[in-house]
């Protein structure tokens, strides 16, 4: 890699709009990832920082989106990646944690599947157990669902507008919150996002690791684990970009001193039994009562046993699990999720109806929160054992119906989504019923059709696959 800091604005005039103080030009750090060189940690520092910039510094949109394109197609060595993503952790505020909670703070990240729920269930989990979660979550992009948007199917649920102090309350109160990304939380991920999103350059391995990372180090955590889905509903379908990619962010955190482990897990079947926002909400409480789905049990205890030892807290994985089921079965976690949502802005007497809600049928959920005017139930055709239910379809049905959106910012309609009744590995007979839709507008033939095609019966016993494939640690 080229290691020589350049490009002194005394000996170009094109391209920098910033005045004579600038050392670097715009156009001359755009030419040198196009011609594959590396740039320097000092050039990387002053790209960060001049998209970080209100209108994105000298650097016109046009320019930002060259130099996006060329880091594309040219890739990035690994102390570029770590030096853009410590540089994108700068851009903004750090949370700064009170000295009591040091060695506590931990948080997960997954990158974005259908019915993934897991958050709702382990933030408070990990609370019981002692561990302080600062959870700063997102909304759901593309197919994908966001945690914010089912927790906010919880009337009155907050997710922005909380200071620093009362950050540390909630944590010292309760021990867990979820939040969305703040006003001034890695700008220049908000800007380079924006970018990305409109120049085909979001799927690229570098870039995903620098935004996900830096938004994770601002945090100050002591430990993360990553999520990485595989699979037909995962961004990264196959094995390899998965491991990559794991294996990137685990480099990236561990060099801003985060010590870091990362689960690759399958994503090609939904992950347990309801798609949506009110119907997840309804499923992540079934788990916290006890009664969790055996699918999305196996992702909660494997991710939190994994973020446990790799903090320290416990000293296998095995003893992670046994904290996280004990927690899981007396209630302890159920109550910390009742804390949460009361510190998030949820009266407690919604909040107390929503631990007592009888879920073990998860139909009861609408006793509590809004229920969708139309229920359709879909019914095999044929008999079988269950080997595929495809995601992506039910994904694209639940979204097209308004559980997701098409842009960002547009509203979503929490009653929406879809109920499961069978999963991988289950024998259904011909007639039963399989899957029903909550829905407002119109369930129309194409989505019927859809649904219907989602579902992939054989003659055969399946055999229940664990969704784990690699642990990738540091
Ligand atoms: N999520 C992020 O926060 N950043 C990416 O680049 C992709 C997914």
């Amino acid at each position: 890699m080229a290691d020589v800091d350049l490009v002194k604005n005394s000996e170009v005039t094109n391209g920098c709009t910033k005045g004579l103080s600038d050392p670097y030009v715009p156009s001359k750090i755009i030419q040198k990832k196009r011609d594959g060189e590396g740039m320097t940690k000092k050039e990387m520092e002053w790209f960060i920082r001049e998209v970080s910039e209100l209108e994105g510094g000298s650097f016109t949109d046009a320019q930002i989106g060259a130099w996006l394109m060329a880091s594309y197609l040219k890739g990035f060595s690994s102390e570029e990646i770590s030096w853009m993503t410590e540089a994108m952790m700068h851009s903004g505020d750090i949370l700064q944690w009170p000295a009591e909670f040091k060695g506590h703070l931990v948080d997960k990240h997954s990158t974005g599947g259908v019915g993934d729920k897991i958050s709702l269930p382990l933030a408070p989990a990990l609370a019981a157990c002692g561990l302080k979660v600062p959870m700063i979550s997102g909304r759901g992009l593309a197919h994908t669902g966001g945690t914010l948007d089912k927790l906010e199917s919880i009337p009155n649920f907050q997710v922005t507008n909380f200071k620093q102090s009362d950050m540390n309350q909630m944590l010292r109160d309760v021990g867990c919150f979820i939040i969305g990304q703040s006003g001034n939380l890695v700008p220049a991920d908000k800007k380079l996002y924006a970018v990305r999103d409109i120049t085909a350059t979001v799927n690229s391995i570098p870039l995903i690791t620098s935004s996900i990372m830096s938004k994770k180090a601002a945090e100050s955590l002591d430990a993360l684990v990553l999520d990485v889905k595989c699979g037909k509903a995962a961004f990264m379908q196959d094995f390899n970009s998965s491991k990559q990619l794991a294996e990137k962010m685990v480099n990236a955190g561990s060099s801003l001193g985060m010590k870091m482990v990362a689960l690759i897990t399958q994503m090609d079947n939904p992950i347990g039994r309801a798609i949506g926002n009110a119907i997840e909400v309804a499923e992540s409480l079934q788990c916290l009562q006890g009664n969790g789905d055996p699918d999305l049990l196996e992702l909660v205890y494997a991710l939190g046993s994994h973020l446990m030892a790799a903090s320290g807290h416990v000293k296998s994985i095995e003893e992670g699990e046994s904290k996280l089921k004990s927690v899981l079965d007396d209630g302890s976690a159920l109550e910390k999720f009742k804390d949460m949502v009361i510190a998030q802005g949820v009266k407690p007497s919604l909040a107390q109806r929503l631990v007592d809600v009888d879920l073990t049928d998860i139909d009861n959920i609408w006793s509590v929160l809004d229920k969708s005017e139309n229920v359709t139930d879909i019914k095999t055709t044929a008999g079988g054992y269950v080997s595929e239910i495809d995601a992506i379809s039910l994904a694209v049905v639940a979204k097209e119906l308004g559980a997701g959106r098409e842009e960002e910012g547009a509203p979503i309609d929490h009653t929406v989504g879809l109920r499961l009744y069978v999963s991988r590995g289950s024998h259904i007979k011909e007639g039963e019923l399989w899957v029903r839709v909550y829905h407002q507008s119109k369930l129309t033939q194409d989505h019927i059709h859809q649904i219907k095609g989602a579902l992939t019966l054989s003659s055969d016993p399946v055999d229940k696959k664990s969704r784990i494939i690699q642990v990738v640690s540091a």
